[in-house]
């Protein structure tokens, strides 16, 4: 029967689906730190060990042992078959279960992106016939072309104009619900989530529109509202703006990271292409991911209070990780009490590109930012900046950024840089590999405790990529090529999986080995408890698994090949490779 829904339908149905909505709508849940807990519905207990991992799509009890996803949760707690299970989760988000291979395409969000684009188009129409909406834009120096481009819209007062027209049926309002346009109350009735509000339709790289950004025509609280995070829209991963700036450029030389939806409507309109803005959170690893795809110079743009320096020394943290040879990355600072939007508007466009030339590059910041914490004029002063700086330099992969920035640095505290070097440590070095996050691999806190002795290393990167599996995505399977070990295979499949899926969450990678004999164990490792992610780094860790492992699969050549040396003569071939491998 499971073939005939498709996998992929699956996958994204399990990463989309709220665990602890599912399971809390059935038992009672308690929040507890990152995770939930409840008094185990599958045994008798007094005290709650049934824990719900909203981010990993997973339950677990630690007095039995049971564990599984959303849709393991429904079979074991409702008694459903695989089949009702996955129904009844998509009935709840609001789509339809595709039935055989022909479906294609199996993701069948269409009918939720259809949904937004018609609503979409409603906010479009009600900005035509609200004369103060639009005198709101024009106030603002958005003229007629510009809002078009970015498809702004108005929301008009009211509790049920989109309710109205577009939750006619059952199955329609789940779907408004599902795209987060209207809210549910306790008593089952449901409103406008969008009311009285300019309306900025924030569209995905191919142009769908997956949210809405909603800024107050005045003063009303909040100034902005911006859709929730629903099936189709993922604020860590979206940015505003970058749908338009593509559609406008041919090449893309640079990009320019601002705060604001208006920000990119304000620089768009002067004739500046190149903005997008986070939707009101840090910039994320995925968004940086993202942006590099794109060019090789992206420059963050604050304000000049201290909230801006915050945000961008979180933006430059987030960063490090992703600097290559060739890459650019700069900051620049307005004037106190200017955002992009009004120093545009006051200055004109070539000011605010003069402005972004004249932005300081990331390492002139890092520097600078440390040196103003510390008393340059001292010794102890100078070293605890090498100190600052070492846990920073160590983000950075290795590489000729990584040994200039060692340079300047060195030269800002009056050290040679081999010194300097020293004192930082060689932090990933010492697996001889460039892992992109080069935190020190083997901190105290960092190693995975699982009972009954040490795990192999197989066990542990399998450990590691199941409870982070964005953590896969840079690592080299070839790696694993000539390593003969009990679940070799299955980690390497494991990685493979993560790195073609890369959104997939640990309940995705469950069930996508439910029916293989191989994965009996994966539920019990996803149900290890690992230390914080802020404690160790998964991707340095994983890397070093790899790196062992790749050691280990060459001792075990040399060996066969003194082996064979031994009983009968080598190839040529053999020779070398021997001679390479010592
Ligand atoms: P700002 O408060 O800096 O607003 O928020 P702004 O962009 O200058 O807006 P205008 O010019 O007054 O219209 C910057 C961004 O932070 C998020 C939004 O994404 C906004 O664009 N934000 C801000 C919210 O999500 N909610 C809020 O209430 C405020
Ligand atoms: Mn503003």
């Amino acid at each position: 029967m499971a073939g005939l829904i498709p996998q992929d339908f699956i996958d994204d149905l399990v990463a989309r689906a709220d665990i602890v909505e599912v399971v809390g709508k059935r038992i009672q849940l308690k929040k507890a730190g990152r995770e939930f807990k409840a008094c185990c519905p599958f045994h008798d207990e007094k005290t709650p060990s049934f824990t719900v991992s909203p981010s990993k799509g997973f339950y677990h009890c630690f007095g039995c042992g049971a564990h599984g996803t959303a849709i393991g949760f429904l079979m074991e707690y409702e008694h459903m078959s695989f089949v009702e299970a996955i129904e009844s989760l998509a009935g709840t988000m609001g789509v339809n279960v595709p039935r055989n291979e022909s479906d294609k395409p199996a993701r069948r969000y269409d009918e939720l992106f259809s949904l937004m684009s018609n609503v979409e188009r409603h906010y479009r129409e009600c900005l035509r016939d609200h004369a103060e909406a639009v005198d709101y834009l024009k106030q603002r120096g958005i003229d007629g072309a510009t809002a078009k481009r970015f498809g702004i819209g108005f929301a008009p007062d009211g509790w049920s104009n989109v309710l109205d027209k577009f939750g006619a049926t059952k199955e329609a309002t789940e779907r408004l619900l599902a795209t987060g346009l209207i809210i549910r109350k306790d008593n089952g009735q449901h409103y406008d989530r969008f009311r009285e509000r300019i309306m900025f339709p924030i569209r995905d790289t191919r142009g769908r529109t997956v949210g809405f950004g909603g800024r107050a025509l005045g003063d009303g609280e909040p100034k902005y509202l911006n859709s929730p995070e629903t099936v189709l829209f993922h604020k860590g991963r979206e940015l505003y703006g970058l749908y338009e700036a593509r559609q406008a450029l041919r090449q893309i030389d640079r990009l320019v990271v601002v705060e604001g939806y208006m920000d990119v409507v304000a620089l768009a309109r002067h004739g500046i292409d190149f903005s997008l803005a986070t939707l009101g959170t840090a910039t994320t690893g995925d968004h940086l991911n993202l942006l590099f795809r794109l060019t090789d110079s992206v420059c963050f743009c604050f304000d000049g209070d201290r909230a801006g320096k915050a945000a961008a020394w979180r933006a430059l943290e987030n960063a490090l990780p992703h600097i290559r040879e060739g890459r650019q990355i700069r900051f620049v600072f307005l004037p106190e009490g200017h955002d992009p939007d009004t120093y545009v508007n006051e200055f004109g466009a070539d000011a605010f590109v003069k402005e972004l030339e004249a932005g300081v590059a990331l390492s002139d910041f890092l520097i600078g930012e440390l040196a103003s914490q510390v008393d340059m004029t001292t010794v102890d002063g100078k070293a605890r900046l090498a100190e600052l700086a070492k846990p920073l330099i160590r983000k950075i992969p290795q590489g000729v950024y990584r040994e200039l920035l060692i340079d300047s640095l060195a030269d800002a505290v009056g050290l040679t840089a081999s010194k300097l070097e020293r004192m930082i440590g060689s932090g990933d070095a010492d697996t001889g590999m460039g892992t992109a996050a080069g935190k020190p691999v083997s901190s105290r806190s960092g190693r995975l405790k699982v009972s009954g002795g040490r795990p192999s290393v197989v066990r542990r990167a399998i450990t590691l990529l199941l409870h982070n599996p964005g953590a896969g995505d840079k690592l080299d399977i070839e790696k694993l090529a000539g390593v003969s070990r009990p679940g070799v295979g299955l980690l390497h499949d494991l990685i493979e999986t993560v790195q073609e899926e890369p959104h997939i969450t640990t309940a995705g990678l469950l069930e996508r080995w439910r029916h293989h004999e191989e994965g009996r164990h994966l539920g019990k490792l996803a149900a290890v408890e690992l230390p914080d992610e802020d404690d160790f780094d998964p991707v340095a860790e994983l890397a070093e698994c790899l790196a062992q492992l790749e050691l280990a699969g060459r001792r075990e050549r040399i060996d066969f090949l003194i082996e064979k040396q031994k009983l009968s003569s080598l190839t040529d071939e053999e020779k070398s490779e021997l001679r390479q491998l010592h």
